[in-house]
């Protein structure tokens, strides 16, 4: 009996401990999520056998299509002009400083030479590790490399069924948590060993098992650590929707800036981590053969200067075509968006939340006693916002030339005239 007490008393002090053991980031993480905000732009890659059906990446799970039939499409899976050189050039040149790339999105494929699935890249007509060839190209042009990984998995079956992929064949008697566990710990570490620095891992898909009458345990902590210990200064992220978990490194917003909620997934609070909003180019992220609506390079640069206002960064997605090249339209996004912030750019690196304007018209951000008022709205005659530090000399970011304003009580005026074909005004404030 009183073996059985000691032994019961000491699980609870174990519990206890391990619940009160807050994570500590290391240093170097500190200084990777510095980094991290400094780069405000990053370029989301949503790629794998998905992109050979032209429909997204949810066509499996949409179409209920059996794991195996569309296992076949590796197969035919050769991306002979896929060129890393290409890509990771174009998305710097676009001003991007780092790319969030899928590892292995809810399909199950891997892009990498994995050991633990045979699913993989290696497996297929092409039979070259993606993932190699990014990281070795990401780390000779200095741009970070991030990762994303699925948490859910619609092809294995030891992965418990969710609220989706029911209907892909699995035959669900098989889930096995602790196998589906191990593996996806031996494929973070794969890739958290085998190929460089890793800037982030961004999982997504604990929202699959939100629907549970008995809240399911992703032991997320356990991986986190796992990430941590590999590589301290990775960061970690969790497109879960919800405000962060401990252990997480940034926070992560789905289509919407920090704080709003127009596309229903980001009621959360905002944290005081870094903060990452991802969008698409046009509306899907895989490639969708169908969909040419692509934002264009002025909304796609108010929509940089918005997140970047609000301190958060913009991860800006495209879906590379079955070709292994990137959508032209893309690319002609990308240089436009290039273009603009070699001239605007110290109004978007290394800024933070400005706090001022009406999020909407007029947002700012601000380096120091630098304040750039960003005008989103060619129809603004006058800029007028609450601003109790004072000003000293206000410009017109590009041409330099001096701007008349008044101030009085914490009140800022400045008459403006918006030059024509501008995605965005930017005035330059020195205050005192
Ligand atoms: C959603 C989707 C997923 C996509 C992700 C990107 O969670 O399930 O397909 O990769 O958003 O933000």
């Amino acid at each position: 009996m009183r073996k059985y007490l000691v032994s019961f008393f000491l699980s609870l002090a174990m519990l206890s401990s391990a619940q009160t053991v807050a994570y500590q980031p290391s240093p170097e993480n500190l200084k990777a999520r510095k980094d991290f905000s400094n780069s405000r732009f990053g370029i989301f890659l949503h790629w794998g056998l998905y992109s050979l059906f032209g429909q997204g990446e949810w066509y499996m799970t949409n179409q209920n299509i059996d794991n195996r039939e569309y296992a076949k499409a590796a197969q035919a899976f050769y991306p002979h002009r896929f060129d890393a050189k290409a890509w990771v050039s174009a998305i710097k040149e676009a001003g991007a400083r780092y790319i969030c790339f899928t590892s292995r999105h809810h399909e199950g494929f891997s892009m990498w030479n994995t050991a633990q699935s045979s699913y993989n890249i290696m497996n297929t007509p092409y039979g070259k590790d993606i993932i190699r060839q990014l990281a070795d190209e990401c780390h000779r042009q200095d741009v970070k490399l991030h990762l994303y990984y699925s948490h859910l998995d619609w092809t294995r079956e030891d992965y418990p069924v969710g609220r989706t992929g029911r209907g892909t064949g699995r035959d669900t008697g098989k889930a096995d948590w602790k196998s589906y566990y191990d593996f996806m710990n031996r494929q973070l570490t794969e890739l958290l060993t085998g190929y460089g620095e890793i800037g982030a891992i961004w999982f997504d898909g604990v929202w699959d098992h939100d629907g549970d009458s008995i809240p399911f345990d992703w032991q997320l902590a356990g991986q986190y650590e796992l990430i941590h210990r590999l590589q301290p200064a990775c960061l970690v992220g969790n497109n879960h929707h919800l405000t962060p978990f401990e252990g997480e490194d940034i926070q992560i917003f789905e289509r919407d800036v920090p704080g709003e909620n127009k596309a229903g997934l980001s009621g959360q609070a905002v944290s005081r981590l870094p903060l990452e909003t991802c969008q698409t180019m046009n509306g899907m992220w895989g490639y969708k053969v169908k969909d040419q609506d692509y934002k264009s390079v002025s909304e796609l640069i108010r929509l940089l200067a918005r997140t970047s206002a609000k301190g958060a960064n913009l991860l800006l997605n495209i879906g590379p075509q079955p070709d292994g090249t990137l959508p032209e339209a893309a690319l002609q996004r990308l240089s436009g968006m290039g273009e603009w912030l070699k001239c605007y750019g110290p109004s978007i690196y290394e800024t933070e939340a400005g706090g001022v304007g009406d999020g909407e018209k007029v947002v700012s951000t601000r380096n120091g006693k630098t304040l750039y008022l960003h005008v989103l709205n060619p129809e603004v005659a006058e800029i007028s916002v609450s601003l109790p530090e004072k000003v000293k000399t206000a410009v017109d970011f590009r041409s330099r030339q001096k701007l008349k304003f008044r101030q009085k009580d914490g009140q800022l005026v400045i008459p403006v005239t918006v030059p024509e074909n501008v995605p965005d005004y930017v005035l330059e404030l020195k205050l005192s």
